[in-house]
């Protein structure tokens, strides 16, 4: 596999949309794998923007997923539009959630995201300001891995 320039794209997702959630994942998720990128390079990528399509839908009104890949990394970016996140800390830890009942009730709501998010990439990022919105960026280092 040899990717030369930068391949990139970009997901709208709407907030509260459940028959659309895991659309624009898979849809990356494939692009990766037709890529020839190995499988643990695709599962880490595919659970860390899994997660990151989820907390926009859940969460926030809306947002777009970005995907930039370049020879030497896949950049996953997810930008929602508020409402922010109050205590990013927090929000980090595992097991923190205020996800509802109904919510939990679909199986979501461990508070598992946003750590699995940062467990599965080599760098992850994320900045939040209330009332505006929240950035997570992911970068997933390719040396090495490439198949
Ligand atoms: N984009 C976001 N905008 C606003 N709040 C968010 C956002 N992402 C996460 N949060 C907040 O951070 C908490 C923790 O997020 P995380 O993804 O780790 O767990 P969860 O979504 O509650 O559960 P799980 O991801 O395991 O289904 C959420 O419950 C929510 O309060
Ligand atoms: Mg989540």
């Amino acid at each position: 596999m040899d990717i030369k320039d930068t391949i990139e794209g970009s997901f709208h997702i709407v907030g509260g949309d459940f028959s659309r959630a895991g659309e624009a994942s898979t849809e990356i998720k494939s692009i990766l794998q037709s890529l020839g990128f190995n499988k643990e390079i695709v599962r880490r990528a595919a659970i860390a923007t899994f997660e990151a399509e989820m907390n926009i839908i859940i969460y926030t009104t809306a947002g777009i997923l970005r995907y930039e890949i370049t020879p030497e990394r896949i950049k996953i970016i997810a930008q929602d539009m508020g409402p922010g996140i109050e205590d990013v800390e927090l929000a980090m830890q595992e097991g923190y959630s205020t996800a509802p009942d109904w919510v939990r009730e679909m199986g979501w709501g461990s508070g598992m995201g946003l750590p699995n998010m940062k467990k599965n990439s080599d760098d992850f990022k994320i900045d939040s300001v209330v009332g505006e919105g929240t950035t997570v960026e992911m970068i997933i280092y390719l040396d090495n891995t490439k198949s």
